[in-house]
């Protein structure tokens, strides 16, 4: 294990002061977050996207701060080098300052080194609670999928002038309540150029161009685990359902054949031992029991 990314080092990170690019890539799992922190991301971002790609709801809302700490705890005990950063769900940092902290408290027990919380304003006074208690935030503005339905569905933000400053006075407010980063989701690319130009933060984009200091994506998109819908911003860099999908079919062919489990993947009890149950260790009575495999030794 290489040495952990912190929080204060992400915030050290701006592209304009010869920083490279951030990389942040989701994970939910102990083998996802292997391979992401093994590909040498920045941050894994444990995204309440869970609910989505993971448990199959049909948006964000429906994951509790349980959820969250379940998942969060999986990626965390694999200690990645990466920093862990873990999204709080919907109602979990709007009720109150207390019910904020507790719940953040709740996803740095459980292993993150940072948590994530949509909106700008209207979230300071939480972020500022947040970092009272030590708690490293980022913050998410744009497109907020936990805001669907008052933004009407997954929608673009900040095209309309006032919404684009309305965006950069957002991000304005986060930095100077003390969030270390800013992810900008679904926004056109001069929104975060100027957002990007204006911060001291880095800005991590997802669908919001080449001009922040980092980019994200899920998991699920960059491996093409799912073939749904496919959203602009999104690019594949494999095609693990399709090539999940021929491997199990290649693996029930071969149960069905008889050609699964050969001698290869077949445990032998001594020959005295078979002998004395009344069985003999002949591969050709194996054959004959297995339904016509072709078996060696
Ligand atoms: O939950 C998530 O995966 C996210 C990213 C899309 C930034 O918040």
């Amino acid at each position: 294990m290489g040495s952990r990314v912190t929080a204060p080092a992400v915030r050290a990170r701006k592209v304009a002061n010869g920083a490279d690019p951030l990389v942040m890539v989701t994970a939910y799992d102990a083998p996802g977050a292997r391979m992401v922190d093994e590909a040498g991301v920045d941050m894994i971002l444990v995204g309440d996207s869970l609910a989505m790609v993971v448990l199959g709801y049909e948006d964000t809302l429906q994951v509790t701060v349980d959820d969250m700490v379940h998942h969060t705890a999986a990626v965390a005990r694999t200690s990645p080098s990466a920093l862990v950063v873990a999204d709080l769900p919907w109602l979990s940092y709007h009720v109150s300052v207390e019910d904020t902290v507790r719940n953040a408290a709740a996803l740095i027990r459980a292993g993150a080194g940072a948590v994530k919380l949509e909106g700008g304003t209207k979230r300071t006074k939480m972020v500022e609670a947040l970092v009272d208690a030590e708690i490293p935030v980022m913050g998410h503005i744009g497109l907020t999928p936990q805001s669907i339905h008052a933004m009407g569905g997954f929608k673009v933000q900040g095209k309309e002038l006032d919404a684009a400053r309305g965006l950069v006075e957002d991000a304005k407010a986060l930095v100077e309540a003390g969030v270390f980063a800013i992810v900008l989701e679904g926004v056109p690319d001069v929104v975060d150029r100027l957002i990007t130009e204006a911060d001291p933060v880095p800005t991590i984009g997802i669908g919001a161009g080449r001009h922040c200091d980092g980019q994200v994506l899920v998991f699920h998109d960059v491996l093409g685990l799912q073939d749904g819908i496919r959203p602009k911003f999104v690019r594949r860099y494999a095609t693990l359902k399709a090539d999940g999908i021929e491997a199990i079919a290649a693996f029930a062919a071969d149960v069905r054949t008889g050609a699964f489990p050969s001698e290869e993947q077949t445990y032998h009890l001594p020959a005295a031992t078979a002998a004395a149950l009344g069985l003999s260790e002949e591969p050709d009575e194996v054959i004959g029991l297995y339904g016509g495999a072709t078996m060696s030794g």
